[in-house]
């Protein structure tokens, strides 16, 4: 853990420290670069350091007061007392642990070490993965995962602003954070956003070629601002991205100042390009330029141009650009090569500290490679072979280019007149057309790697919220010894950052304590509000007077302009001249004004400001470049196509263009949530050694890291209003979860915190919590990660079960229609099968489908009972139903009930023919006397009378009375009984052919069956059934017993009937018991 690191290295986080004073500060920051070592003053013949210039310090009570420049000291880069002597020692291992980062709460401070550091290799890379800021040791990389997980975490844009003076490290850190953003993201390396990837680091690549430069400050300083937005969809994957670039110092293609470089790009072309190329742009190594160098001797230089050519061209082929692009990339450079200076093409092969061994070198740095001289009153071309080379790499005819360069088309009302240059206007059209070509073309590229990188077909309805992290790397703070209208802007820009700092950083969140009522002690800082007012206010600030100065018809010159300044910035405090100084020798008359910047005084020459405002360009040489017939170069120049007598606006001037990219650019970073990364450069040599106290010192008291450090401490890391914290991590606390009945959401956050133990950690404002330290919304998000955990396993548990029940329910639904199906299929066609369909084979129904299945059954057997019934004849129907009451009352009970065979009914005429004319006669007689309408049953029969004497009888039931006949005697009738004093049956469970007839009058008639042919017949089941179907029809009821002994009365006496198995017995018969009688068969 940072904090616990091993106290060499100092505090990782500043707010840890005991007292917070600058010595403290001062004493941390030399700790934390390395371990501990003597201290050296370094001879000053060897390293000549730059004085520094005033230094104002800001007090506590809000006044400033300017400090002259203290001598240099000059100690090892270490820790101890700076002051001291000791001996000097070239082989100390400094930054051995690397420990060139350190934290003010989240704003990381970082210190140029100048050496390659092995702090960046993918180990790093994973150290830091998703880990939080307190677990690691101070790192950019730390910064950027912070960053990263806002973003995902609360969807929201965040942004990364670096800022720093020139050399500070900007460039490099903004490097590393992208390095460390594309290694982290793209787990399932999906191959587009491989892509975009890939594009957005190559793009670095081919933008420093063409916007960066060798100043005396940094050997690869950014000559441009650049703001890029890094774009990720919902899952947190780079996507796309776009490139804003402002201001790009294009004046440096035609001046340089002592010792420093022109783009990269011009160097690169020359030193490593092949001699082919180089032939065809006719461009020639010259003899001479080698000489230069020979003169000077190697000066060592990190910058290698020949292999970054190179890469460059590798870059640009990655990227896209295809080959005629990239060939009119080289032409252009060649045009300006050829335009300019002839010394920057020399300076390419060589350094300037050779260059003060050149005799006349200051005077042949005026010169330009195309003279212009003057016949007379005509100006003309010195060298005019060149233009034919330029018309040949602008793809224009030689004509067109002299004509421009020499001429300028001025329409006077209706006329349109060519009016010549003199040799001065000439040149300086010249050094307009190659500062405006070049500054094209980088805006030009700058917009072919936005058309590759842009995020394209993203909806945001499919994909999710798009979000975006932005990283600012822009020109740092530069005082130079002559300062023009570029570090005008430059410190201006820095300032306006500065500005934002404050206001995010220091005086919103101070304000927003007041606001909330949180008790809090005012911290004073300095705010340089007053010197951006001085620069971009309306009417008064310096860009509108220059503004005024430029739109005056007739001459207006550079002198005038800071005569208007004088006059309107006179009692400013931040500004002043000689006019308003006299006294001041540093600044020279009519010539220079002086800004005392936040970062420190800076004296500019006014020398060229008019012009650069205007930053005009004649007409002519845009007509001339979108006539080329090269395409590439046409489509950059899409203004040349209005003809001279086409009114157009005026265009707005540089400086307000820039002033308002500034505040765009302001605005956009205040809507995000901003990370800080504040770059210290700690000397003035580019030495890995040299840790300059007092520079250093500087650097702290102006960027307001002590300030920054008191706010800290004394403030909360984290504040957010009560709703929005009880959604995020409500799920901690039972009393919040799902939704808390307190009084009110601040109650709510109170008990919660309570909870987990950071009440103590807490301020309750008024819609807002703050938390001190970041620890606790660390812990909370822990805390709420694991709950959100469990939810997500009890949610996907849920799902998985939903699942198994639909799978569950569809295999259901499958095997039901299946089985529908089946059944369908299989009964289909019974309606045309003999047997209707009972040979079918049912399937086997599912579980669910059992009770279906009976009724199916049950509708089937109806129906099947119903084909054949409706072909039966009134008789046959009558049999079928006394067969199914036999079947309803008797089934199980009783064995054999004659179901097989056609039941006739009337027995007695088939069993005994010999008698059967009698039995009819009677029958006949006796439906004439009770008029019955048929006989439903007659049988011979055994029968037992009261005296206890068994005899043969026969028995007819017709569907009004039953009869006892005597067929000794020819059926003559002996006793009738009506059916409706019948109330019952009763019969034994065996074989046996007993029946009781139960009667009303307790008059039962016991009978045995007898005679039947064939013999043995069962008829038991068919009288039982035919009656209770009778019975049934006259909606009456039959009570039937199945017993054994059957309990019957006779003549009102109980008795009951056994039946026994005789052996031995031919025909059943009755015996006498003694509580009844016995039937044995
Ligand atoms: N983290 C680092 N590790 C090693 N060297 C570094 C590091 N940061 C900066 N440097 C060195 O410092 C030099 C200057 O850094 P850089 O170009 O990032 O400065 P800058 O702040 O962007 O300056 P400018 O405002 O001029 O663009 C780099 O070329 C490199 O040599
Ligand atoms: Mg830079």
């Amino acid at each position: 853990m940072a904090e616990q690191e091993s106290l060499e290295f100092g505090k990782a986080d500043f707010v840890l420290l005991d007292t917070v004073s600058l010595e403290d500060f001062m004493a941390n920051l030399k700790l934390r670069p390395t371990r501990q070592q003597n201290i050296a003053v370094i001879p000053s013949r060897r390293w000549k350091v730059r004085s520094l210039p005033h230094v104002f310090v800001h007090h506590e009570q809000g006044e400033i007061s300017s400090v002259p420049p203290v001598d240099t000291k000059l100690c090892w880069w270490s820790g101890g007392n700076h002051d001291s002597q000791p001996g000097l020692s070239e082989s100390y291992p400094v930054f051995e642990k690397g420990r060139i980062y350190s934290y003010i709460g989240e704003v990381v401070v970082s210190v140029n070490p100048y050496r390659a550091m092995n702090i960046y290799g993918r180990d790093t890379i994973e150290q830091y993965k998703g880990r939080e800021l307190y677990e690691r040791p101070p790192h950019l990389f730390a910064i950027a995962d912070a960053a990263y997980k806002a973003m995902k975490r609360r969807n929201k844009d965040s942004c990364i602003v670096i800022s720093g003076e020139s050399g500070a490290g900007k460039t490099e850190a903004s490097k590393y954070i992208m390095q460390y953003i594309a290694a982290i993201t793209n787990p399932s390396q999906r191959a587009e956003v491989e892509r975009v990837k890939n594009m957005l680091l190559k793009s670095n690549c081919v933008l420093e070629a063409f916007g960066n430069a060798k100043t005396n400050r940094n050997d690869n300083s950014s000559r441009f601002g650049k703001y890029m937005d890094i774009n990720f969809d919902f899952k947190g994957d780079p996507i796309g991205g776009h490139i804003n670039n402002y201001l790009l110092e294009k004046s440096r293609v035609i001046f340089q100042q002592e010792g420093e470089r022109s783009f990269h790009s011009f160097y690169q072309l020359v030193k490593g390009a092949p001699e082919s190329l180089l032939r065809s742009l006719h461009i020639k190594k010259d003899s001479t330029a080698n000489d230069y160098i020979k003169v000077g001797g190697h000066v060592k230089s990190s910058i290698n141009d020949g292999a970054d050519f190179k890469a460059v061209a590798d870059a640009m082929k990655v990227i896209g650009f295809t080959t005629d692009e990239i060939q009119t990339v080289y032409k252009i450079l060649a045009t300006i090569l050829h335009l300019v200076p002839y010394l920057v093409l020399m300076l390419c092969l060589g350094y300037l500290p050779a260059l003060h061994c050149i005799p006349n070198v200051h005077k042949r740095r005026s010169e330009g490679n195309l003279k212009f001289g003057s016949d007379g009153d005509a100006t003309l071309i010195e060298n005019t072979k060149l233009v034919a080379v330029l018309a040949e790499l602008l793809s224009t005819k030689e004509e067109n280019v002299e004509k421009a360069l020499l001429y300028r088309t001025v329409a006077t009302g209706r006329d349109v007149i060519d009016k010549q240059h003199t040799d001065k206007e000439a040149s300086y059209g010249r050094d307009a057309l190659a500062k405006a070509i070049y500054e094209r073309l980088f805006c030009w590229i700058v917009g072919r790697i936005n058309d590759v990188i842009e995020v394209k077909n993203y909806d945001a309805r499919i994909h999710g919220k798009n979000t975006v992290i932005g990283v600012l790397d822009i020109y740092g703070f530069e005082i130079f010894q002559n300062n023009s209208f570029e570090q005008f802007c430059i410190n201006y820009c820095n300032e306006k950052l500065q500005q934002l700092f404050i206001q995010l950083v220091l005086k919103q969140e101070q304000e927003e304590y007041q606001r909330e009522g949180i008790p809090w002690i005012h911290i004073d800082y300095f705010n340089n509000q007053i010197i951006v007012d001085l620069v971009e206010q309306q009417h008064k600030g310096i860009f509108s007077v220059l503004d005024e100065a430029c739109m005056n018809v007739g001459k207006v010159t550079d002198e005038m302009f800071l005569q208007a300044l004088n006059g309107k910035l006179a009692k400013h405090a931040h500004y002043t001249s000689r006019k308003l100084s006299p006294t001041d020798k540093s600044l020279e008359f009519d010539r220079d004004f002086r800004i005392r910047h936040y970062a420190g005084d800076v004296v500019y020459s006014v020398v060229g400001f008019i012009d650069k405002n205007k930053d005009t360009l004649f007409q002519d040489f845009k007509r001339l470049l979108y006539n080329s017939s090269n395409p590439v170069l046409k489509a950059m120049w899409p203004e040349g196509k209005l003809s001279i007598t086409e009114v157009t606006k005026r265009p707005l001037t540089a400086g307000t263009l820039f002033k308002n990219s500034m505040i765009s650019l302001v605005e956009n970073l205040a809507s995000k949530e901003p990370y800080y990364v504040r770059c210290v450069k700690p000397n003035d040599v580019k030495s890995p050694l040299l840790f300059e106290y007092e520079r250093c010192k500087h650097q702290v008291e102006y960027l307001g890291l002590l300030e920054n450090v008191r706010v800290r401490r004394a403030g909360f890391a984290n504040r957010q209003t009560y709703a929005r914290f009880l959604q995020r991590y409500k799920m901690i606390s039972e009393f919040t979860w799902p939704n808390h009945d307190l009084p009110s959401d601040q109650e709510a956050v109170r008990r919660l915190l309570q909870g987990c133990g950071f009440e103590q950690d807490a301020a309750f404002g008024k819609t807002k919590v703050f938390i001190r330290t970041p620890r606790t919304i660390f812990s909370l998000e822990e805390q709420r990660a694991e709950m959100v955990w469990r939810g997500t396993i009890a949610r996907m548990r849920y799902r998985r079960m939903r699942a198994a029940l639909t799978i569950l329910q569809a295999y259901r639904r499958y095997k039901v229609k299946s089985y529908i199906r089946e059944v369908n299929a299989r009964f289909r066609n019974v309606g045309s099968m003999k047997d209707r369909g009972r040979h079918v084979k049912w399937p086997t129904p599912p579980k669910v489908l059992r009770r279906f299945e009976e009724a199916l059954r049950n509708i089937y057997n109806r129906w099947w009972a119903w084909t054949l019934i409706k072909g039966l004849s009134p008789e046959e129907k009558l049999q079928v139903k006394a067969k199914v009451a036999t079947l309803e009352c008797l089934k199980g009970q009783r064995a054999d009930l004659g179901l097989q065979r056609a039941w006739e009914g009337n027995y007695v005429k088939r069993d005994t023919p010999e008698r059967a004319s009698s039995f009819t006669l009677v029958s006949s007689d006796l439906q004439r006397k009770d008029k019955f309408m048929r006989v439903l049953f007659s049988c011979n029969v055994r029968k037992i009378n009261r005296f206890n004497k068994s005899e043969n009888r026969a028995v007819m039931i017709t569907d009004r009375h039953l009869y006892k006949l005597d067929p000794l005697k020819q059926y003559k009738p002996m006793k009738s009984t009506p059916l409706y004093n019948v109330t019952g049956l009763s019969v034994s469970p065996g074989k046996d052919q007993l029946v009781v007839f139960h009667t009303k009058d307790s008059r039962d008639l016991i009978v045995c069956l007898q005679g039947m042919v064939p013999a043995g017949e069962s008829r038991i089941g068919e009288l039982v059934g035919t009656l209770l179907s009778h019975f049934k029809s006259e909606k009456r009821k039959l009570q039937v017993n199945i017993a054994n002994p059957i309990q019957c009365s006779m003549n009102g006496r109980k008795c009951t009937v056994v039946v026994e198995t005789k052996i031995n017995q031919s025909q059943p018969d009755f015996t006498k018991s003694r509580s009844g009688y016995i039937l044995a068969g």
